[in-house]
């Protein structure tokens, strides 16, 4: 059957993917991040299916703006993909209040305030994905420079915990994936050189499945995506 995902962060990188391996199985995608072009770019492999929909998820006007698109568009939601983030690789001494306000916002809150916002709009088995890191994952390797970034990472692991249990009796699902190093820019701009095992495209790929089929398996899982050893 056919469903319709909201994929955030999907301007480049795994949202850009995750946005693609949807489409390519016929489903209906609203691609959403700040940079217009590039989502507009994406929307022309599935113009029937994709609708690029620009938003700075750290705006609430905004967020209101896509909701109502959403709705008026689609009028309901099955899949939401909070995929949106960004990471600032910098020691703890480092770090200033703004960086982790900046970290927080982006990496929890966005994914907070578009899920309340969704809340009339999803579906009965509506799957939420949340997508955090190795570093959010409770007893995972932590590297040093990414404090702020990894305890916002992990405030959204527990987040769908909770959502699992405040969403049950609308059998709503909600699951997070903590992903190990991707090949994107992100990964390039916080660890120049490094060469992860495993491409956006497929952890795109994956995370549509896991989008998809993941939540006849599970709920208020936070589950480590990931060939190394998370303990
Ligand atoms: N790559 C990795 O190794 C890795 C590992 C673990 C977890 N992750 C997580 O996977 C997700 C995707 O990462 P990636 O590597 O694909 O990163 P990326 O290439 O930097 O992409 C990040 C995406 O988030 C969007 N974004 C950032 N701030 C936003 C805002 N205020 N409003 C709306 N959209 C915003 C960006 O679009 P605009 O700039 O156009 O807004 C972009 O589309 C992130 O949550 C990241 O933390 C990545």
């Amino acid at each position: 059957m056919n469903k319709t995902a909201i994929v955030t962060g999907a301007s480049r990188g795994i949202g850009y993917q995750t946005s693609l391996a949807l489409a390519e199985k016929g489903h209906n995608v609203i691609a959403s991040a700040r940079s217009k072009e590039d989502l507009v770019q994406l929307a022309e492999h599935y113009p029937d299916l994709i609708r690029a929909f620009p938003a700075d998820l750290t705006s609430e006007e905004d967020i209101e703006q896509l909701t109502e698109a959403v709705t008026n568009t689609y009028g309901s939601v099955d899949i939401l993909v909070n995929n949106a983030g960004a990471l600032i690789n910098k020691s703890f001494e480092k770090l200033t209040k703004d960086d982790w306000l900046k970290m927080i916002n982006v990496n929890l809150l966005t994914a907070v305030d578009l899920t309340r916002s969704l809340l009339s709009c999803f579906n009965e088995h509506a799957h939420i994905v949340n997508i955090s890191s190795m570093g959010g994952y409770q007893g995972s390797d932590k590297f040093p420079g990414l404090s702020a970034y990894s305890a916002a990472k992990g405030a959204l692991s527990i987040l769908s915990e909770c959502l699992s249990v405040e969403l049950n009796d609308r059998n709503i699902r909600s699951n997070t994936l903590c992903l190990g190093a991707v090949q994107t820019e992100m990964l390039e701009d916080a660890f120049p050189g490094f060469n992860a095992p495993v491409s956006a495209e497929e952890m795109g790929t994956y995370i549509a499945d896991f989008a998809l089929a993941g939540s006849k398996f599970y709920n208020g899982q936070v589950l480590p995506v990931t060939l190394g050893n998370p303990e």
